[in-house]
């Protein structure tokens, strides 16, 4: 079969969905391999290095994609990127379905199998595709690393001869993937770290990497499906932002990665909280891509309050590690692509029915077919 990794599109994505070391691997499963020239010139992977692995490096995209079966890729293209795939390609990468439904039904008419590989069930099998947790904890730890930057203090207690130095204080909000890789990352750097979630079992998490966590009585657990969050309650919202409130004034840092799956991220730090910090404090905005946790986030963009509070809120984190955020996404998709192919006689074979496939093929044969993904009714038509 023919596969093909084109350029990625969308403004500031810097990785690519297959590397050299994955453009081998695909070629061992008996494919060939296309790449769009500079596909990876932005995750350091020259073209050069594609061809060493074997691929046909083809100066358009629309060469690349001429023909081929399956198509890897980091976002959602669009349907004149795939024009010229072979009937069914299977596209697989990162959907982002919710909100842009109308064009996921144009993706679909034109024929493509698209797969979704976010909505990957969280099961054993599935770890090793699981692109969410690959880029979040890529994200938890350049969100620290970009607070680190841009806090005019140091975060270990350091103590010299002209006098101590006090450790920088870092609250973490949202203890998943990425507020675990926070956690982890500002525990490294020497500050004294506290977090919170709404998921119970986050707290031996949190405290298992030496963080405090603090959780409200009033909020018992807010754990939904497949290990997710829910969305709270009015008065659970009310309970945690009074517990939040009091302690985000006494803290340097701020980490916010709250997301709730399908909904927009809930808004956890309000334009009160951030007034009650002290100047020079920081907050990274990890959820900023969702709408973000932080009242005063504006997306891609650093502001500065009047009070000195620096917030900074970039949309694509992973993107600002580019070779490291594409060599693990590229093993994520492998291992779905793996998957497919029989491993004694090479054939391609797909299971509509299996578990992986079932939940994450969004359209089929010109139709969505995701029970999830919804095209709104079009308006009644009047005469
Ligand atoms: P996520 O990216 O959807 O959300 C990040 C975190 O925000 C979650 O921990 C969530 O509970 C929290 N959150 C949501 N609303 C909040 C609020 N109002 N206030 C504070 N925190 C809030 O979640 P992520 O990182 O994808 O992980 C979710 C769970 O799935 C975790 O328990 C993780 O350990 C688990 N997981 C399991 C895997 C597996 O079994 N294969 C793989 C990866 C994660």
């Amino acid at each position: 079969m023919k596969i093909a990794i084109v350029r990625e599109r969308a403004d500031g994505e810097t990785r690519v969905a297959a590397t050299p070391e994955t453009v081998a691997k695909l070629i061992g499963l008996g494919n060939s391999v296309a790449v769009e020239a500079g596909a990876g010139t932005l995750a350091r992977v020259p073209d050069a290095d594609y061809a060493t692995a074997g691929a046909t490096v083809t100066p358009t995209a629309a060469e690349a994609v001429k023909d081929a079966e399956i198509i890897l890729t980091i976002r959602r293209p669009t349907p004149a990127i795939l024009a010229g795939a072979a009937k069914g390609a299977l596209v697989v990468g990162s959907m982002d379905p919710y909100g842009n439904e109308a064009e996921i039904d144009a993706l679909a008419k034109t024929g493509v199998t698209l797969v979704a590989m976010e909505f990957m069930p969280r099961i054993t099998r599935a770890q090793v595709m699981d692109i969410l947790s690959s880029q979040a904890n890529l994200a938890g730890y350049q969100g620290v690393l970009d607070a680190a930057v841009a806090f005019d203090r140091a975060f270990p207690m350091m103590m010299t001869a002209a006098g101590t130095v006090r450790p920088a204080k870092v609250f973490v909000m949202g203890a998943g993937v990425a507020g675990l890789q926070a956690i982890a990352t500002a525990k490294r750097l020497g500050a004294v770290v506290s977090a919170t979630d709404v998921r119970a079992a986050a707290g031996e998490q949190v405290e298992s990497l030496g963080a405090k966590f603090i959780m409200t009585e009033a909020l018992k657990d807010a754990s939904g499906a497949g290990g997710y969050a829910r969305e709270l309650t009015a008065d659970e919202k009310a309970a945690q932002a009074e517990l939040t409130a009091s302690h985000i004034a006494k803290q340097d840092i701020v980490i916010t990665t709250a997301l709730i799956p399908g909904r927009p991220a809930p808004k956890l730090v309000t334009a009160a909280m951030v007034a009650s910090m002290t100047p020079g404090s920081v907050i990274v905005d990890l959820a900023a891509e969702r709408g973000g946790n932080v009242e005063l986030t504006k997306p891609d963009e650093v502001v500065t309050t009047a009070n000195g509070v620096t917030i900074i809120a970039y949309r694509n984190v992973p993107a600002r590690l580019a070779t490291s955020a594409s060599q693990l996404f590229s093993r994520n998709l492998f291992a779905f692509i793996d998957t497919l192919f029989d491993k004694k006689t090479k054939a391609f074979s797909i299971n509509w029915d299996d578990e992986l496939v079932k939940a994450t093929v969004l359209t089929r044969d010109g139709a969505i077919v995701h029970p999830n993904i919804k095209l709104a009714a079009p308006a009644a038509e009047t005469k």
